[in-house]
């Protein structure tokens, strides 16, 4: 169990190059195991997360080979090479497929095994085996797929064969419930069709869409028609917005900072931080916007601004799914009250979210309500400095560090390991800007 200190030291400035993409990593292995040939995929974000998809692949006889070879400095401009095999082509694997901490390997898997004829098991650590799964079990059931688990939970048991296609109503707005149900989709004869309360981020129909998938949008109802071969792709993972949100928001509130955050993703689905912050009255100029392997991209420059607090409801939390931690911190220490609602589904991520920045936040003296979707936080000038705990959450872990260096005097955060889920290099990357 690791412990990272952190302290004011100064000024933020520079300029990075913000890490790839993990949702769109994960989706590029997949898709490209499935497609028919090979396909090559740049700049791959090599973290644990992504890692467990690429190796689940191996697992069911796919090749993948990379070049350079991997090391833990080379993470970036990297080229794998996946030969596909179609989407009938994988094989059963010999053991449990183990997901690590990975809901995205998993819940994506579950729709891919779905359309399989051979059975699989699948498994993760302890925090994603207390996650939920009857959201993809009940609609992969009822095109057909015989899936066992714990009472909805991990580990899963998944027989797949001949699927019929549905038109389904999610409860809930996520891409991983919407991804599994199109992707077991491509295996059924005719049109299956997913319906979402709210708009989740759409990298899958982006990127199956390349591969010659015919996928129609019309508003929060997408429609796939099932295929028999995927075009294998070449793709440049842009950056992750995900990950760049913890450098705008340090640099945000660092006083005088100034740092340029490069090669960032503003897919629309995934932009709500940026849109929040611009409300809290952030200086974040997009500069150099351009289109990336048909995904939005910018450079941000991100000056320190004083921020103030807002409202915030469920449309801008939906797009700002995995920002919610770092967004408390920004709230943290904006002049005013910031409430925000609408966030149930931060219960049931890597940690109880909602649960766990107002536990180690309150640590920091800031004053701060639970609702049952969201918190109510007070700002203040300055935060206490806190012995502070990850609960094994990457982005807590992550947001608990850049609150310690706005606070006066030494913050600890510990159990930090788990940071390399998402972000190896990123103590690494936070040193880079302080002079
Ligand atoms: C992801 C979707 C989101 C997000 C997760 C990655 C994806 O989860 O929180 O980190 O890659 O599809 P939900 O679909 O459960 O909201």
């Amino acid at each position: 169990m690791n412990r990272i200190s952190i302290k004011y030291k100064g000024p933020l400035r520079g300029e990075i190059t913000t890490p790839p993409d993990k949702s769109i990593s994960h989706r590029a292995i997949m898709f490209s195991s499935l497609a028919e040939g090979q396909s090559i995929v740049r700049n791959f974000l090599r973290a644990e997360d992504p890692l467990r998809t690429l190796e689940a692949f191996k697992q069911m006889g796919i090749e993948i080979n990379e070049s350079p070879q991997p090391s833990a400095l080379s993470s970036r401009n990297n080229e794998i090479i996946i030969s596909g095999k179609g989407l009938n082509g994988l094989t059963q694997p010999k053991n449990i497929i183990d997901c690590g901490n990975s809901g995205t390997t998993m819940r994506l898997l579950s729709g891919v095994l779905a359309g399989q004829l051979f059975p699989t098991s699948l498994t993760g650590d302890s925090s994603l085996r207390s996650r939920p799964m009857k959201r993809v079990i009940t609609p992969l059931t009822e095109m057909g797929a015989v899936i066992e688990s714990e009472n909805g939970y991990p580990p899963l048991r998944i027989k797949g064969g001949k699927l019929t296609p549905i038109s389904y109503k999610s409860p809930v707005a996520s891409a991983q419930v919407k991804s599994a149900i199109i992707l077991a989709g491509l295996y059924c004869d005719g049109v299956t069709m997913v319906i979402e309360p709210g708009k989740s981020r759409d990298h899958t129909e982006r990127m199956l869409k390349s591969c010659g998938v015919e996928i129609d949008i019309k508003d929060l109802a997408v429609s796939v028609k099932g295929i028999a071969s995927l075009k294998p792709m070449e793709i440049t993972v842009p950056g992750d917005l995900s990950s760049a949100a913890f450098f705008i928001v340090a640099g945000l509130l660092v006083p005088q900072s100034e740092i340029l955050i490069k090669n960032t993703g503003i897919n629309p689905t995934r932009s709500g931080l940026i849109d929040i912050l611009d409300l809290m009255g952030a200086d974040i100029k997009l500069e150099n916007e351009r289109i990336v392997s048909g995904e939005p991209v910018a450079d941000l420059y991100v000056k320190y601004s004083q921020l103030k607090g807002i409202d915030i409801g469920c449309d801008l939390i939906l797009r700002a799914i995995d920002e919610f931690p770092i967004l408390c911190v920004a709230a943290a220490k904006a002049e005013g009250t910031t409430r925000i609602t609408g966030a149930k589904e931060l219960r049931v991520k890597e940690s109880d979210r909602i649960a766990s920045m107002a536990a180690e936040l309150r640590k920091m003296d800031v004053n701060i309500e639970e609702l049952e979707d969201g918190l109510i936080i007070e700002g203040r000038e300055d935060l206490k400095p806190a012995a502070a705990i990850s609960y094994g959450d990457h982005r807590i872990a992550m947001s608990m560090l850049i609150a310690g260096l706005t606070a006066a005097g030494v913050t600890t955060v510990d159990d930090t390991d788990c940071v390399s889920t998402s972000f190896p290099g990123f103590m690494d990357m936070l040193g880079s800007l302080v002079a």
